[in-house]
């Protein structure tokens, strides 16, 4: 087959043939595409980056519209059941899952850079008590940037992979003590011994007993959910940690601007805004009327929708099977069947189903987390910490290939041309300033 594409530019009736690339073509192939030699060339415009591929990558797989989701070849559903969440986290990071031996020594690397700098826990004391965690973790994520100088050295691989480790290893400890801020209690310090995610429910849950003990199934739920987590492709939260990563930003930076771009209703923030809906509507039975609500354009279904899947996304497949777990061993608790019927009226009605609207992973994941024990404040925060070994693998990637730069898209310019300077006095003051 012939790779290459022509086009014919019907201003100068020019012909141009172009390289086609695994299903792509480079943008800057199109500049030399000019009406004269004055013109700049063509350029591409794709606002919010509806068909623009910004890297290659062979971290995460996705078919939006088969519905599959990989890592690194394996489908999620596999990692999912089979895995823990540090195995995945090797997974995507270091391009295997782990032999018994290697995931020891990557558990101890991860585990042993659990604490935090005393420091740490007077600067998250200058927080409300009211403060919401993600902005306390964003902050304090931020200024870990300032703990350890070294990690601007960014071309430099063992600096890198410490970066990635501390990080990991951190995210569990800063999220506990956000929470436990909230609440006036103490912090409590990692415990290695417990490995990554009862290490976490300790830091969360434990009170006066030596270890908290949480149950296995939510135990392994929440590890289930990180899971699903932990990558998602070039999302809007990923391409922020490249963007800024690319200007060769700290590791601890891009990745709080990474959890910034998270924090966003449309984003991660989905999650917490799907449980506020849920406790709005109040009862299955006032589902329908929300539907018509949405529906007349007054708002969205939160946890509904995805740029990319316009089929079933797998991960609320794999999370509506983890709550049926949770709830057995919680009790059932009434926002299930309220999310239930939902997604029954919405699949079956043709405003969602012409706009292939389905369930997307934030849409049942407020309800497990809420059953294992969490605010809905929490949520992001707890969406964040698996996040984060997925922008640490794209950033590591990115500072690889050779082919990246600082990234820097261009604009179409629809602004004044040249305009003559007024003096302040001469200004025209029946002119009203936009806000
Ligand atoms: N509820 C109602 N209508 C919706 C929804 C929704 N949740 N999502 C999209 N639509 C409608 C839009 O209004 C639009 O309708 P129109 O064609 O009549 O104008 C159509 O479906 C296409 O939607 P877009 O906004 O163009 O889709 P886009 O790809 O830009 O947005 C997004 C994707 C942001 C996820 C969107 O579906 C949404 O806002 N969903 C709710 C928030 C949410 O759940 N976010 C979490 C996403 S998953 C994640 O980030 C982890």
């Amino acid at each position: 087959m012939d790779e290459t594409l022509t086009i014919v530019d019907n201003r100068t009736k020019q012909t141009y043939t172009i390289p086609i690339y695994r299903g792509t073509i480079r943008a800057t192939d199109l500049r030399q595409i000019k009406t004269g030699a004055d013109d700049f060339g063509l350029m591409t415009y794709d606002p919010a980056y509806m068909n623009t591929a910004s890297c290659q990558s062979n971290i995460t797989f996705l078919d939006g519209d088969k519905g599959i989701l990989r890592y690194r070849g394996y489908p999620i559903e596999v990692l999912a059941e089979n895995c823990t969440f540090l195995e995945v986290a090797h997974l995507l990071l270091r391009r295997e899952l782990p032999t018994e031996q290697q995931l020891e020594g990557w558990t101890h690397e991860v585990m042993r850079h659990t604490f935090l700098h005393e420091n740490v826990k007077k600067f998250m004391d200058g927080f409300n008590y009211d403060a919401h965690p993600m902005g306390i973790l964003i902050s304090t994520v931020a200024a870990l940037s300032t703990y350890y100088p070294d990690a601007k050295n960014v071309h430099d691989q063992q600096i890198r992979k410490r970066q990635i480790r501390r990080l990991i290893g951190k995210l569990p400890t800063l999220a506990a003590y956000a929470f436990r801020h909230s609440k006036g209690w103490p912090y409590v310090y990692p415990d290695a011994d417990l490995g990554y995610t009862r290490n976490f429910m300790n830091m969360l849950w434990r009170r006066t007993e030596p270890k908290f003990i949480g149950s296995p199934i939510l135990a392994r739920a929440l590890e289930v959910l990180f899971i699903l987590h932990a990558d998602h492709e070039q999302n809007c939260s990923t391409s922020t940690m490249r963007m800024v990563g690319s200007s060769n930003a700290d590791p601890f930076s891009a990745t709080a601007a990474a959890m910034c771009a998270l924090s966003g209703p449309l984003h991660g923030d989905a999650n917490e805004k799907v449980l506020h809906m849920l406790d709005e509507i109040e009862c299955k039975e006032n589902v329908p009327a929300y539907i018509k609500k949405i529906k007349d354009g007054k708002g969205k279904l939160m946890g509904f929708g995805h740029r990319v899947y316009k089929n079933y996304d797998p991960r609320a497949r794999i999370i509506k099977w983890a709550a049926d777990q949770v709830f057995a061993e919680t009790g059932r608790n009434t926002k299930i069947d309220i999310a239930l019927e939902l997604e029954r009226i919405a699949l079956e009605d043709d405003y969602f189903v012409s706009r292939k609207l389905y369930p997307n992973v934030d849409f049942y994941s407020g309800i497990i987390y809420q059953a294992v024990g969490f605010k809905p404040e929490m949520f992001t925060v707890l969406f964040a910490i698996p996040r984060t070994v997925g922008w640490l693998a794209q950033w590591n990637e990115m500072l690889s290939d050779p082919e990246q730069k600082i990234a820097r898209p261009r604009q179409v310019w629809t602004g004044h041309e040249v305009r003559e300077y007024v003096a302040i006095e001469k200004r025209d003051k029946t002119k009203v300033a936009a806000d």
